[in-house]
């Protein structure tokens, strides 16, 4: 059985966490010069390990074995949220580097393809799981036409700032993989409140955005006759206020919506402001909730229009991610390894974080671990996992890749 390197993987995470660490949090959104010298580092260490590496068009560091039969791919993101934790996204790509790592230093495993991979904004800086829909082709010329970040950055001056103007992408070759596994943090609570420490995924949320944009008129906050303006924040908080009284209506049990974005314009006190819009995001295991949710904000925004003055629009987003079922038998590879690592201590469980292995999943066969995270936070700078939950999770992984691959390669 193939041993990781503990020191090794503990080192390497705390050098990408330096780069472009801030307190105990990083801030290396995609593209940025940040996010961009983790890619470079990362690709340095890809070569270490007797990797082909490169970085293509859309970002994604890409490390290719050279050895022969099926390859098992493995690996995560690498780009962070605009105040993200050290481990999210970072945990996969370090996981995967080691696992090649401690598959060439073994005996029984050395001879294995392991390919690593550090996808480009799964984020969603400019859009979610870039990098994974590029490489699987599901990203079109459509999806990219316009795209700008929330300070209306493109995509465009974005990959070209950041030298990729031009870089070929790389395209997924199926044929060439028994795989891919993912593992990450948990970013929720369930396996510190059961005591686990490993989730193996059953399956992976959907997700689908709307943007809403209100027309007012902008005026004054004291002249202007409450009967007769035409407040657009008033109506962003009214929708705002009646999405949260409908959806639970149609809510299955762990569906999730989130308000996380607005803005209203001009923001100032003393002006009825002219102009709202607002990011919605809806999430659930299977379709129905969502496409629920889709015929709620239908409802409410044509009611709202037909009483006139504010006139509100709504635009589904142009990446909504579908849910997606983890492939049986990686699963049973990494249940397999679970149970010989943490005997009792693991559990099946679905992802209510979306990840590029449900974008993967269309392509190859796909699966995804995780470890705990301290206190369920993620997606904030407080987000951690202790030192031994960490390096228990890599050996769990490198285990099942071993197995994985054995199996692939016996056939
Ligand atoms: C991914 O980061 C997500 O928001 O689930
Ligand atoms: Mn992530
Ligand atoms: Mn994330």
């Amino acid at each position: 059985m193939p041993q990781i390197n503990a020191d090794r993987l503990l080192s390497d995470l705390r050098t990408l966490r330096s780069i472009g660490a801030q307190g105990t949090g990083v801030v290396r959104p995609a593209f940025s010069p940040k996010d961009m010298e983790a890619r470079r580092w990362l690709k340095q260490r890809y070569e270490e390990a007797g990797l082909e590496a490169s970085i293509d068009g859309v970002g994604n560091v890409y490390g290719r074995s050279r050895r022969r039969g099926k390859a098992l791919l493995s690996g995560s993101h690498s780009d962070t949220q605009p105040t993200g934790g050290w481990l999210d996204g970072a945990l996969g790509v370090v996981y995967a580097l080691e696992v090649v790592r401690a598959l060439a230093e073994d005996e029984a495993t050395k001879a294995f393809p392991v390919d690593a991979v550090s996808f480009q904004d799964e984020e969603s800086r400019f859009l979610g799981c870039l990098g994974s829909r590029s490489l699987t082709g599901a990203l079109t010329a459509d999806m990219e036409q316009g795209v700008t970040d929330s300070g209306g950055v493109t995509l465009e001056a974005a990959l070209r700032d950041a030298g990729l103007a031009g870089v070929p992408r790389l395209r997924l070759d199926p044929a060439r993989y028994c795989g891919f596994v993912e593992a990450h943090i948990e970013q929720g609570p369930t396996l510190e409140d059961t005591a686990h420490k490993i989730g193996v995924v059953s399956g992976i949320v959907g997700l689908r955005g709307i943007r809403f944009e209100f027309r007012g008129q902008q005026n004054h906050a004291g002249t202007t006759m409450m009967k007769t303006r035409r407040d657009a924040s008033a109506a962003l908080y009214e929708l705002a206020h009646r999405i949260n009284q409908e959806f639970p209506k149609v809510a299955a049990e762990r569906t999730v919506w989130t308000m996380g974005r607005v803005r209203v314009e001009p923001n100032a006190t003393s002006i009825v402001p002219g102009y709202a819009d607002m990011d919605l995001q809806f999430r659930d295991q299977s379709e129905a909730p969502l496409k629920a949710f889709e015929a709620v904000v239908e409802r409410l925004v044509a009611e709202m229009n037909a009483r006139g003055g504010v006139k509100i629009t709504a635009t589904p987003s142009r990446a909504p991610i579908a849910p997606t079922q983890m492939d049986p038998g990686l699963r049973a590879h990494l249940e397999a390894a679970a149970e010989r690592h943490a005997p009792g201590k693991w559990q099946r469980m679905p992802s209510g974080a979306f990840h590029d292995a449900g974008i993967i999943s269309a392509s190859i066969p796909s699966a995804m671990l995780f470890i705990p995270s301290i206190g369920g936070i993620s997606h904030d700078f407080a987000e951690d996992s202790r030192d031994g939950d960490i390096v228990l999770g890599c050996q769990v992984l490198a285990d099942a890749a071993a197995a994985i691959l054995a199996e692939a390669n016996a056939r």
